[in-house]
């Protein structure tokens, strides 16, 4: 490929996508393309530096704005110095969490404007929005339990986050989705992670052309 593909997946806390990330990755090296798996906040030295800020409990709590300032601080970075770059090569970026997550947990969740959230993006971070976002749904007293039980035993500074909180989160993305239907897929994360990865893949050949057509 000439220019390569910018891939985010997005969805409440324990909706699967560090899963998910990780089936569509072995699913494309398959088909011969060169992936490149990554998250936010993190991807960069600098960028992990600052999740540990954004997620650490003994931060305690932050202005909206700050957390957002501190998310862009961390995407621009990574935007610069890793997602841009290998696309221009030809790569396959997969992003846990990214933009959207700005849009729901500091926009719809925290109450700052989404229209401001992505106006700075626009403003600061041109050419910042991914092609294609795979929106994994939960209920997010479902998500939460998930997690809960992934094996980590205590939840970070976000999840944290009492369940009113999650449920704007939730309807925050299902608002953005709505928004942007030939951005998003959706899909339902409960049930065999197999068929969500094939549901996945159904939704991304509409939207971007494999190597082979059709595998
Ligand atoms: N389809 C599924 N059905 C049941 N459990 C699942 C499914 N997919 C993932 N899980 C489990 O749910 C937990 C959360 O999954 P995962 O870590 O992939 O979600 P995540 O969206 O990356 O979560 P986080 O927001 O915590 O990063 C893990 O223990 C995982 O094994
Ligand atoms: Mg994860």
């Amino acid at each position: 490929m000439a220019q390569g593909w910018f891939i985010t997946f997005e969805g409440p806390e324990g909706s699967g996508k560090t899963t998910q990330i990780a089936l569509l990755r072995d699913y494309f090296a398959r088909l011969g393309l060169e992936v490149v798996t990554t998250r936010e906040p993190g991807g960069t030295p600098a960028g992990d530096r600052i999740r540990s800020v954004l997620l650490g409990n003994e931060t305690g709590s932050l202005e909206p704005e700050t957390e957002l300032f501190l998310m862009l601080a961390q995407r621009t970075e990574h935007l610069h110095k890793v997602i841009h770059p290998a696309v221009a090569a030809g790569k396959v970026v997969l992003c846990d969490r990214y933009f959207d997550s700005s849009m729901a947990y500091q926009g719809y969740a925290r109450g700052l404007d989404p229209q401001k959230v992505r106006d700075i993006h626009a403003q600061f971070l041109p050419g910042f929005l991914p092609g294609c976002t795979v929106l994994l749904q939960i209920a997010p007293e479902q998500g939460l339990e998930r997690a809960r039980h992934g094996g980590r035993k205590q939840h970070d500074r976000i999840e944290s986050e009492a369940l009113e909180f999650h449920r704007r989160v939730y309807d925050g993305y299902n608002s953005l989705a709505q928004q942007e239907p030939e951005r998003f897929v959706v899909v339902q994360a409960d049930g065999d992670p197999q068929a969500i990865s094939a549901r996945i893949i159904e939704g991304l050949k509409k939207r971007l052309t494999f190597p082979d057509g059709n595998k």
